[in-house]
């Protein structure tokens, strides 16, 4: 459902232009769940602001299949859920935001859907503030699972959470992704997390896609020199 072809993206102009991202070719299937691992810096979240084209190409192409609205079918978490949400806003109007053309039943729908997330009725009358980094993340993630995603992007959403929070989101995802069959990138240099979660993983090096790898008996395997050493 998703494509990218030979996308290439460079910063700066002149002598200072500086080349991030070297002809990656992806794919994401319908209901996949698509790890990208690497290091700080390899180009990750330049490529997820790609795809959500919330910047543009320099040079290669990105092609949704079967996705009519491109806002409503692809979404993006980021990292930083503080970041995200308005700070003065209480978490029902949050929630309430991505639903404004939705007519009737807009709160009951919310709530139903709360609990999915492990998000409780009291948690609607709080600000960003008054929440966790765990709890943060869940209306972070909630805000985008409302208007059901076809593909929905998590760049590094567990990585300044704790060990055990980490573990409960993921799990989260991984039922998610059963119960609504979105597809998924999950993006990471989490490789524990990420060998966990995913059934196929990109490994990037330096702007480049130096391995891709399909879950087989439980794991992946893996033959380029970076990759060995990442999966070490
Ligand atoms: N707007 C920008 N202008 C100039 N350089 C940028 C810009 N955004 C990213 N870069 C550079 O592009 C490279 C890749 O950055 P990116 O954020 O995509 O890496 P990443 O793999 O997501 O890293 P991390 O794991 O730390 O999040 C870095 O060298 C970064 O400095
Ligand atoms: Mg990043």
């Amino acid at each position: 459902m998703l494509q990218v072809e030979h996308l290439s993206k460079s910063y700066g102009k002149g002598k200072r232009r500086k080349p991030v991202l070297h002809d990656i070719n992806l794919t994401v299937g319908k209901g996949e769940l698509v790890g990208i691992v690497g290091e700080s810096g390899s180009g990750k979240s330049t490529l997820a602001r790609l795809i959500m084209q919330l910047e543009p190409v320099d040079e290669g192409k990105i092609s949704f299949l079967g996705s009519d609205n491109f806002y409503a079918s692809n979404q993006i978490v980021f990292q930083n859920a503080t970041a995200a949400l308005n700070p003065s806003w209480t978490v029902r109007n949050i929630l309430r935001e991505p639903l404004r053309m939705m007519k009737r039943n807009r709160d009951a729908y919310i709530s139903t859907m709360l609990g999915k997330v492990g998000l409780e009725e009291k948690h609607l009358d709080r600000r960003p503030s008054e929440l966790s980094g765990g709890e943060r993340q869940r209306v972070n993630l909630l805000r985008s699972m409302l208007v059901e995603p076809k593909l929905l992007i998590c760049d590094e959403i567990v990585s300044n959470l704790d060990r055990l929070i980490q573990k409960e989101i993921v799990e989260l995802i991984r039922q998610l992704n059963r119960e609504t069959g979105m597809a998924i990138l999950f993006i990471s240099h989490d490789l524990k997390i990420v060998q966990h979660l995913c059934d196929r993983v990109y490994v990037m090096e330096g702007g480049r896609i130096v391995e891709e790898s399909v879950k087989r008996d439980g794991g992946f395997s893996f033959t380029h020199p970076y990759s060995l050493l990442l999966f070490e």
